[in-house]
């Protein structure tokens, strides 16, 4: 990029005149980039020709404020430099002003107007970074990652035409562009091209003082203008789920999350889980176009929910990113997923699409684009690609297994050696579908369950409530949400506590040993089996039936069984790491999941919730343009297996039915939890 022009500086200033010999040395921090210059340079051009990392929107006009530095003072032996605060020009009336307007600390300058004077060592502060750093802070959090968005805005000065200046106006800015930024052949949106005149002849005269920013999208595009000098636009990250839609609204020129939002997908009147939404669009011809416009409702719901939340206009939002299984990603993009239900299962593209959000009825700014991430196989989508993303298993050197567990579990095995992935068919029930008390995870949700195993009492939790329920405030606490069922993870917890306790079997079968349990208030025999009560309220009885451990195990059967299948194909009897990715995934105790036999053994410090993965990594793709590229590149190498195809599947599945599995040990599980041998009632 060329250097920006140093256009504007104070008038106001008296600079020494210094003779063409007069050099400067400069130093950047934490860089460390150093050089000579003339004194009379500004710092902004400076750290531009060594290519130092500073931001500016505005050309080095004293406008946008992002290219602030501040003064190291002191002696700096390392690097020769005695750096004074005289060895700038003074603080001028151009960044009082901007400092009066915007704010400014003391200690900072704008470096486009801070002239060099004499040596000096200068810090620029991460939010001055172009390519700032994000950090990752918590599960959820990305992972440490330079900002580097898509779309970038310019802030631009433009002089009026006149009748001996009569160039278009595209072409005054696109010349402006090019010769201030260094962004060669630019092509314009038409909607951008419907927009120009009026931001640049903004004002009761339509005179206009011809000051815009503009935003271009892949230093290709210009798709966007606003008159004057706009601060931020805003792009949104979003996971299309099954089950739900969720987005993060973001800042791009910060990565700052501004507003979240979420909602349940309406596709779920067509069925619950991929399948059944599927063998609808296949008994019913034609209706494909239905469930798009359903999904992009939701979208659109979304876009209006985080920008109420935010307080922005949608024409803001000039960017978004969508992550999603391979049926949700045809049907955004208005694409009959019908051949994903039939062998050989194929897509109809596996690479990243980007698409006009008008182009999918979303109302976000006229030029703004939607970039769906690239799916891996028929069953293995988007969604796992942006959980590739956030987790790295590609750069890891230990034998990772991430798996994100929805109504279908997609796994991810590998190192940066080898990726290999595959869906299994865990059904909805570890998200409370299919369960009689069963529920979605919601405030009055049961989530976290202990029975102790004398006196098969339980205790619970419950979400919305801090307290457990032998707490003497919990009734108290709990009244205004109620106690209103059990949710995955809770349903996960009553299903391996009444396996530790004894009162099912590790078939999962409830014993029925009649003269332990006459009048016990918790098991309730029913017929030959026998019900376990977890909760009682007013006017409801919340337990688990035979079914609900029964629905519970086929779920963990066919995750265990696809992580099996990966390692059978990558050769190895043991994982080094064990990530649980999903919405399900950042609420489950992995010891609870192991004891289940959910997932293989593996030491249990080194089986972790890695939150909304999937979305994570749309957040991702979102404020990082380089990442795009990334997956792009690690999705073609990651190879499939399919379970459905199997042989070995079944029999891995007979085995896994068992708690924790029939024929596999669990060493690591059995050195920190006592596992029952033989069970029986007190
Ligand atoms: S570059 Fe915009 S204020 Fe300095």
């Amino acid at each position: 990029m060329n250097p920006p022009g140093n256009t504007s500086s104070d008038s106001s200033q008296a600079l020494p005149k210094p003779s063409s010999a007069e050099m400067a040395k400069i130093v950047f921090l934490p860089s460390g980039h150093r050089g000579e210059f003339p004194v009379g340079s500004s710092v902004l051009s400076a750290a531009r020709n060594l290519g130092v990392d500073i931001d500016s929107v505005c050309g080095g006009r004293a406008v946008c404020g992002r290219c602030q530095v501040t003064l190291c003072e002191g002696e700096f032996s390392k690097h020769g430099i005695a750096s004074k605060l005289t060895h700038l020009s003074a603080y001028g009336e151009t960044e009082k002003k901007y400092s009066q307007i915007k704010g400014m600390n003391a200690d900072r300058r704008l470096s486009c107007q801070a002239i060099i004077l004499g040596d000096v060592v200068v810090d620029v502060p991460p939010d001055s970074q172009i390519h700032r750093q994000m950090v990752r802070k918590g599960a959820d959090e990305i992972r440490d990652l330079q900002i580097d968005p898509v779309v970038q805005l310019f802030y631009l000065e433009l002089p009026k035409p006149s009748m001996s200046d009569q160039t278009c106006d595209l072409s005054r800015v696109i010349e402006r562009l090019t010769a201030e930024w260094g962004l060669p052949n630019l092509d314009a949106d038409f909607r951008f091209l419907q927009t120009l005149s009026a931001a640049l002849r903004a004002g009761e005269t339509y005179a206009g003082d011809w000051k815009i920013t503009v935003a271009v999208r892949l230093k290709k595009t210009l798709i966007a203008v606003w008159p004057g000098f706009k601060e931020d636009v805003y792009g949104l990250a979003v996971d299309v789920g099954t089950t739900t839609v969720a987005g993060h609204l973001c800042k791009l020129g910060s990565g700052e999350v501004v507003a979240s939002g979420g909602m349940m997908n309406p596709q779920i009147r067509f069925g619950e889980d991929l399948m059944s939404r599927i063998s609808y669009l296949q008994q019913n011809e034609g209706q494909a176009p239905v469930l798009t416009n359903s999904v992009r409702k939701a979208l659109a719901d979304l876009v209006a929910q985080v920008c109420q939340e935010a307080l922005i206009s949608s024409s803001d939002i000039v960017e978004m990113t969508l992550v999603g299984n391979p049926t949700m990603h045809h049907l955004v993009l208005g694409i009959d997923p019908t051949q994903l239900g039939m062998e050989p299962f194929p897509l109809v593209v596996d690479s990243g699409v980007s698409v006009l959000a008008r182009d999918l009825d979303l109302q976000l700014n006229p030029g703004a684009s939607v970039y769906l991430l690239p799916c891996i196989a028929g069953h293995v989508g988007g969604d796992t690609a942006g959980v590739i993303l956030s987790q790295g298993p590609h750069t890891s050197d230990e034998m990772t297994l991430v798996i994100d567990v929805g109504t279908n579990a997609e796994l991810v095995l590998g190192s940066k050696n080898r990726l290999i992935a595959c869906s299994s068919p865990t059904g909805p029930a570890f998200e409370g579908a299919q369960i009689s008390s069963g529920q979605r995870a919601a405030p009055g949700a049961i989530e976290r369950v202990r029975i102790d195993p004398q006196t098969l009492v339980p205790r619970i939790k419950v979400i919305g409530c801090e307290l457990w329920s032998d707490d003497p405030n919990f009734a108290t606490e709990v009244a205004s949400i109620g106690v209103t069922g059990i949710c995955g993870s809770g349903i996960i917890e009553v299903v391996a506590e009444l396996f530790l306790s004894g009162v099912i079997d590790e078939t999962g079968r409830m014993l029925a040993k009649g003269h332990v349990i006459h009048n016990h208030p918790h098991l309730l025999p029913k017929g030959r089996n026998v019900e376990y009560v977890l909760y009682r309220t007013a006017d409801r009885v919340i337990k688990v039936i035979p079914s609900d451990i029964r629905a519970i195990q086929l779920a963990k059967a066919a995750c265990y069984s696809g992580a099996k299948l990966l390692m059978d194909e990558m050769g190895v009897d043991h994982v080094d790491k064990v990530l649980l990715a999903g919405a399900f995934g950042s609420y489950i105790d992995v010891k609870y999941a192991m004891i289940l036999g959910m997932i293989p053994d593996c030491e249990l410090s080194r089986v972790k919730s890695v939150g909304n993965a999937a979305g994570t990594g749309a957040r991702i793709a979102l404020l990082s343009a380089a990442t795009r590229k990334e997956i792009q590149s690690v999705v073609r190498r990651v190879e499939k297996v399919e379970t459905a195809i199997a042989p070995k599947f079944q029999d891995y599945f007979v085995s896994a039915m068992n708690l924790p599995n029939a024929v596999d040990p669990f060493p690591n599980l059995e050195r920190v939890v006592q596992l029952p041998k033989t069970t029986v009632c007190v």
